[in-house]
């Protein structure tokens, strides 16, 4: 964002302040890369009436049998600290669900509970990068794992999808490769893909793998969308091809597929012989995620499938709503995403992407996520969440088209 966005939208004057004299933290907190997504999410709240879709998380509560779960757990006494990594339920569990849903066999040895997908991908990167490392960050991508990056004082790199119109997002696995450089220490990849929806496909993951395999480059694969596809109920997994002795770390959630983003669950699964070391991180770190909270996870697991599936089918409603609507605006360009609640559309004649979610915030009471949050590539593109109500999703469109006018 430039320094004129910035006094528009009166954020980050602490910040300013703060480096303005010396500031008391480490040195990289002033160089942090600003977020422009969080900025204007945050001054789209400060307006009443704001209808905000710029935030990547269902509308639908968590469903009872998951609180009434934490809720007995509570009752029960499961108030004490618990294994770092996990209780042994829940490890079992999403060692069960590994074999139930992708037909994989993972011990519970590699799988380690955590407090959210986003600690998941902290507690990754703090084993493998030094500081300096390179980091291969394929986007757009979800501006916290480029933060995370940066926390870590490592090198990132991005190599863009691209877009192509009326094909939409591809991959070129070659620009992947001849990015590495001998100080690559990881491939960082978003499959499905927040913003775009994109999918990696098979064959795409086993290249990757049989690449990073021989150089000794780590694979960070984050595949919390891995349930929000719209064809075959999950999407190809790196587990799916990897051996166990693989560099390689998953990272998921329970935010997106259970309704429980407030609940701050997720989970990562590790090479063999990675639990030492991420215990020994998680220990010094938050010390895992609460107790009686693993318990609701369990259920989520257990029961959940029936709630995945509803709450898909609604979004792929909204999903055919919106393409209904950007077909008829001629100014809007987007093709249909295969996965994800989002909707990451460019529009004609708007190539500023911070100045157009202004206006709609302004104009049209609409709040969205400026593209440029995604990555170098993404300067004209608005990403809307589709994973609300009907009734929410149609007003979102009107208000959408006060602004960008067919
Ligand atoms: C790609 C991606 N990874 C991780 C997360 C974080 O999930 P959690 O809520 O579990 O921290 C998000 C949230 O939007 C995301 O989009």
């Amino acid at each position: 964002m430039s320094t004129s966005d910035n006094t528009i939208l009166n954020f980050r004057d602490d910040n300013k302040a703060m480096s303005a004299s010396k500031s008391p933290f480490r040195s990289i907190f002033s160089e942090l890369s600003p977020n422009t997504g969080a900025d204007m999410l945050r001054y789209g709240w400060t307006k009443p009436g704001i209808l905000s879709l710029a935030q990547g998380e269902g509308s639908m509560k968590t469903p009872d049998f998951i609180a009434d779960a934490a809720y007995k757990a509570m009752q029960d006494g499961k108030t004490f600290y618990a294994p770092v990594l996990g209780i042994p339920e829940l490890r079992q569990e999403l060692s069960t669900y590994y074999a139930q849903v992708f037909g994989l066999s993972i011990p519970t040895n590699r799988i380690f509970c955590t407090s959210s997908g986003t600690t998941a991908i902290h507690l990754a990167m703090t084993a493998v990068l030094d500081e300096g490392d390179e980091v291969i960050a394929v986007t757009p991508i979800w501006k916290n794992l480029l933060g995370a990056i940066e926390i870590m004082q490592a090198k990132t790199v991005q190599v863009p999808l691209d877009h192509i119109e009326g094909k939409g997002w591809t991959f070129d696995i070659n620009k992947l490769f001849d990015a590495v450089t001998v100080n690559t220490k990881v491939i960082l990849l978003v499959t499905p893909s927040n913003p775009t929806g994109w999918v990696m496909k098979p064959h795409e993951i086993k290249e990757v793998l049989e690449f990073a395999r021989a150089r000794g480059i780590w694979i960070i694969a984050d595949e919390v969308y891995s349930r929000i596809v719209y064809e075959g109920g999950r999407s190809a997994s790196f587990l799916d091809y990897a051996t166990p002795e693989d560099r390689l770390f998953v990272v998921n959630s329970f935010s997106k597929a259970y309704a429980m983003t407030g609940w701050r669950l997720g989970w990562l699964v590790g090479p063999a012989g990675s639990e030492n070391t991420i215990r020994d991180i998680a220990l010094y770190d938050n010390m895992g995620p609460p107790t009686y909270a693993q318990f609701a996870a369990a259920a989520a697991l257990r029961h959940g499938e029936p709630f995945i599936k509803e709450q898909v089918s609604l979004w792929k409603n909204n999903l055919d709503l919106v393409m209904d609507r950007f077909k008829s605006n001629e100014r809007i360009i987007m093709e249909r995403p295969e996965a994800t609640f989002y909707a990451f559309f460019k529009v004609e004649g708007e190539p500023d992407c911070m100045s157009l979610s202004k206006r709609l915030i302004d104009d049209a009471l609409l709040s969205l996520a400026p593209g440029c949050a995604f990555g170098k590539c993404c300067e004209g593109w608005l990403r809307m969440c589709f994973a609300v109500s009907e009734q929410r999703m149609l007003d979102a469109l009107d208000r959408l088209e006060k602004v960008v006018k067919p």
